[in-house]
């Protein structure tokens, strides 16, 4: 199978499993639900699910046992995305290629979503031996993992840096820790549970953490060039919003050309760290592909 129809296999399983995990449901509290609902199938590029579920492959694991993590850190991701549009943070009216969650269903209504889809992804995770027969011992690995990845030493603490540094001078070292923190962590959570799904050892979990770390680096430099030079029709989201907030990140720090080269330089290490794996040429492919993208 190739690289495309391999990453369209992986996308729609989880869309598949997302949506039977976010019934539309008739309660008092629906809209709620609907919320959640609304601001995860509006999509995204999955990318962290697809690598749980490609590391898990990678590493001789069952690709069942891996869906429930695979979703639940989309499910984390799409939470921090509700909460990092709010007024509060970065005051972005367009998520998804849709009005953010807070414009479509009000503000408490939004902060409330992301809430719970925060706190439902570790029920998912929770259950996935009934549902998908993840083994006890790696959910409880999977659980630690995620939740402190999700945390203050990780998605959490790096949103914290970058709303404290709006509007000031940042020197070099925070701002790698801003990045491998808020966007870095929920992708390494994303590969270290695939590699725990598939029983890895501590040593390839290590492993698949480093490339994690250096992907997630790109990845977030990335996300800063597109906010500058991207199309708002493509990306789903405002472009000019780091500017309009003040924030300070990679392109303040080395403008486009220092910021596109050093995407460039750390998908080359992330590549080589790869290479230490038996065929990793799906998540070469991936690697590339991120560093291109216009969306
Ligand atoms: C956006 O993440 C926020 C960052 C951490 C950079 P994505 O670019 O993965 O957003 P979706 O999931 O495709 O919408
Ligand atoms: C996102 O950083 C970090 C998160 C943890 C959500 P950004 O604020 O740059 O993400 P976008 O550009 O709004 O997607
Ligand atoms: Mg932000
Ligand atoms: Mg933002
Ligand atoms: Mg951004």
């Amino acid at each position: 199978m190739s690289f495309t129809q391999t990453l369209q296999e992986y996308i729609q399983m989880v869309n598949q499993q997302l949506e039977e995990y976010l019934p539309k449901k008739s309660n008092l509290q629906h809209v709620v639900d609907d919320a959640m609902a609304y601001s995860v199938e509006a999509g995204g590029k999955r990318l962290r699910p697809v690598l749980t579920l490609e590391v898990c492959r990678m590493l001789g694991g069952e690709i069942q046992h891996a869906l429930p993590f695979a979703c639940a850190v989309e499910m984390i991701h799409s939470s921090s995305l509700i909460h990092d549009d709010l007024p509060c943070m970065d005051d972005d009216e367009l998520r998804r290629g849709k009005p953010s969650c807070h414009i479509a269903f009000g503000e408490a209504n939004a902060l409330l979503a992301g809430d719970a889809l925060l706190l439902y992804a570790f029920e998912v995770m929770a259950k996935a031996h009934q549902t998908h027969g993840t083994g006890y011992e790696e959910i409880a690995k999977g659980i630690e993992t995620l939740s402190h990845c999700a945390g203050t030493d990780g998605m959490v603490g790096g949103q914290v840096i970058d709303l404290t540094y709006e509007n000031q001078r940042i020197e070099y070292e925070i701002l790698h820790q801003m990045h491998l923190l808020k966007t870095g962590a929920l992708i390494r959570a994303a590969c270290q549970l695939g590699a725990i799904a598939a029983k890895a050892s501590p040593e390839q979990i290590q492993q698949i953490g480093a490339y994690a770390e250096t992907l997630g680096l790109a990845f977030q430099i990335c996300d800063d060039i597109l906010d500058v030079v991207g199309d708002q029709q493509l990306l789903g989201k405002p472009i000019g919003s780091d500017e309009q907030m003040q924030k300070t990140n990679f392109i303040t720090l080395f403008g486009l050309e220092g910021s596109r080269q050093k995407a460039a330089e750390l998908t080359e290490l992330a590549k080589q760290q790869l290479r230490q794996f038996d065929h990793p040429e799906f998540l070469l492919e991936l690697t590339d592909m991120l560093l291109e993208r216009k969306k």
